[in-house]
C-alpha cells in the first residue's frame, strides 16, 4: 500500500503555487450541467473528488472532455438517467451537488446518501427543507435521496444552521424555479460566491452571495460560459502552515490574500511574519511558534478544515493553546496519530488542550481523513527523524502533487510502495 515517506527538520524554502479550489470545484462541475450547452471550466483541481465527481457527471450522460490538465469542457445535454449509485460516488460528499442541480433542471434526481470524509456526524436536513420550501416532494429509501417537484417555485428559506453545502444546494435547485428565493443565514465562504459567480455567468440572475442574504430570480434557462475557478483557499493555507511549523520561508502565489485573512492573523499571532501581495502571500518563522487560542467558524472565520493544521503549529509552540472546533464533532481523531509523534494534547468533546512540545520525533501514523492526513504531513515535515503515513488516499482527495510540490520547498519525501522503497529513502536521506 503507498504511503509518505517524509525525513522532518529541513525548513521549506520557496514559492509554490496553488491551484484551484476543491470546494468551489465540486460545485460548479454540478451546476455545469444544468445548461444543453457547452461549459469551459478552468483551474480546475486535478485531485481524486474532482475526477470522481466527472466519472459521475459521464455516468449519467454528460459529456466531459479534458482540454489539458486543468481545463475541462462539460456539455449536459445528453443527461438521460437522473439516478446516480455508483459505489464510488458514495466515497464523495459533493455527489449530493447533482440533487440541486439535476432538481432545478430536470425537476427529479435521485442520489445515493453522501460519504465523505469521516469528521462526524453530518445531517442533510437543511438541503431537504430548502428543496421542500421550493416545492419538491423529497423521500430517502433504499440509501437514496429522491427529490422531484411537477414545478419549483422560489421561497424564502431560512436555514438553521450556517451550512455551504445546504446553500450550495438550494442556490442550484432555486436557480430555474418560478419567481424569488431568498436563502437567509447563508453561507458566505469563497466558494459559495464563487459558484454564484459562475451560474451568473450562465445567465442566473443570483444577489448577494457573500453575506447571509442571497437572492435567486428565477430565470428560464441557462446558456454556455467559460470560467476559471478561484485559488484554493484551504491548499494555500495548509502550505502556509507548513512555512510555520518547519521555521521555513514559503511563497504561496496565485491566491486571494482576502481569503487567508484569519489564516494569516493567527500566522502573525503566534510570532510568524506574513507579507501579502496583490495574489501572493509569504510567511516567513524564525524562532519559536507562540501559543494561541482558536475557534472554528464559518467564514470568514478560522476555517474548520485548517483545523488539524493550525493545532500541528500549536503543538509545537510555547505555552498552551486551545482549539474550539464548532463545525465538526469528530474532527480530532487525528491527535492520537500526533501524540504518537510526541504531541501533549487532550481533548474533551470538541475542546484540544495543547502544551506545547519542543519538537515531534517521526513515526508509523495513519491519515484519518484529507485535512488530518495534511496535518499530519505537516507534523512529519517538522519532526525528527523519519515518519511513514499511511491511507494517502484521503489527502490526495483534495491535494494535488503534494509531495512533488513540497519537494521543491526543499521537503524530503516520497511516495513509497514497499518496504524495500522504504529503506532506500531512509539510506538516502541518511
Ligand atoms: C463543506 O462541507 C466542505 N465540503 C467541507 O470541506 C468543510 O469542512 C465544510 O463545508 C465547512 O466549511 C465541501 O465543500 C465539499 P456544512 P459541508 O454543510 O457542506 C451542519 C474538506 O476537507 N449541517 O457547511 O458538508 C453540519 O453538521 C471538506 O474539503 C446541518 O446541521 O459542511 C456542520 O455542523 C471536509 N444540516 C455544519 O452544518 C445540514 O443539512 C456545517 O456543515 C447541513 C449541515
Amino acid at each position: 500500500m503507498e504511503q509518505y515517506a517524509i525525513k522532518g527538520g529541513t525548513p521549506l524554502v520557496g514559492e509554490v503555487e496553488i491551484g484551484g479550489a476543491k470546494n468551489a470545484a465540486l460545485a460548479i462541475l454540478a451546476a455545469a450541467v444544468m445548461t444543453d450547452e457547452t461549459v469551459v471550466i478552468e483551474n480546475m483541481p486535478d485531485v481524486r473528488d474532482t475526477n470522481v465527481l466527472l466519472q459521475a457527471i459521464s455516468s449519467i450522460g454528460g459529456i466531459v472532455e479534458r482540454i489539458d490538465r486543468h481545463t475541462v469542457k462539460i456539455n449536459g445535454s445528453q443527461i438521460r438517467d437522473l439516478a446516480i449509485d455508483g459505489d464510488y460516488i458514495k466515497k464523495i460528499r459533493a455527489s449530493y451537488y447533482l440533487l440541486g442541480a439535476l432538481l432545478g433542471k430536470y425537476k427529479k434526481a435521485e442520489v445515493a446518501l453522501p460519504g465523505g470524509c469521516n469528521i462526524g456526524s453530518r445531517p442533510i436536513d437543511q438541503h431537504i427543507k430548502g428543496f421542500r420550501a421550493l416545492g419538491a416532494d423529497v423521500s430517502i429509501a433504499h440509501g437514496l435521496i429522491i427529490a422531484q417537484a411537477e414545478r419549483l417555485r422560489g421561497s424564502h428559506i431560512y436555514m438553521d444552521v450556517v451550512t455551504v453545502g445546504a446553500t450550495i444546494n438550494v442556490m442550484m435547485a432555486a436557480v430555474m424555479a418560478e419567481g424569488q428565493t431568498i436563502i437567509e443565514n447563508a453561507a458566505k465562504e469563497p466558494h459559495v460566491v464563487d459558484l454564484a459567480n459562475f451560474l451568473n455567468s450562465m445567465g442566473a440572475n443570483i444577489k448577494g452571495a457573500g453575506t447571509d442574504v442571497i437572492r435567486i430570480k428565477g430565470v428560464s434557462k441557462l446558456h454556455r460560459t467559460e470560467y476559471t475557478i478561484i485559488p484554493d483557499q484551504i491548499e494555500a493555507g495548509t502550505y502556509m502552515f507548513a512555512a510555520a511549523v518547519t521555521k521555513g520561508d514559503v511563497t504561496v502565489k496565485n491566491v486571494i490574500p482576502k481569503h487567508l485573512e484569519s489564516i494569516s492573523a493567527k500566522l502573525v499571532e503566534i510570532g510568524c511574519e506574513v507579507e501579502e501581495s496583490d495574489d501572493a502571500v509569504r510567511v516567513v518563522a524564525s524562532r519559536r511558534l507562540a501559543h494561541t487560542h482558536v475557534k472554528t467558524l464559518p467564514y470568514p472565520g478560522f476555517p474548520t478544515d485548517m483545523q488539524p493544521q493550525i493545532t500541528v503549529a500549536l503543538g509545537l509552540s510555547q505555552g498552551t493553546s486551545i482549539v474550539t472546533e464548532s463545525i465538526f464533532e469528530n474532527r480530532f481523531k487525528y491527535v492520537d496519530e500526533l501524540t504518537r509523534m510526541g504531541a501533549n494534547i487532550k481533548v474533551e468533546s470538541n475542546t484540544a488542550i495543547i502544551d506545547g512540545v519542543e519538537g515531534y520525533t517521526g513515526a508509523g501514523i495513519t491519515a484519518p481523513d484529507l485535512r488530518a492526513g495534511a496535518a499530519l504531513v505537516l507534523a512529519a515535515l517538522a519532526a525528527e527523524g523519519v515518519t511513514t503515513i499511511d491511507e494517502i488516499r484521503y489527502i490526495e482527495r483534495g491535494y494535488e502533487d503534494l509531495p512533488q510540490k513540497l519537494k521543491s520547498l526543499g521537503a524530503q519525501i516520497e511516495i513509497v510502495d514497499t518496504e524495500k522503497e522504504l529503506q532506500k529513502f531512509r539510506l538516502r536521506v541518511g
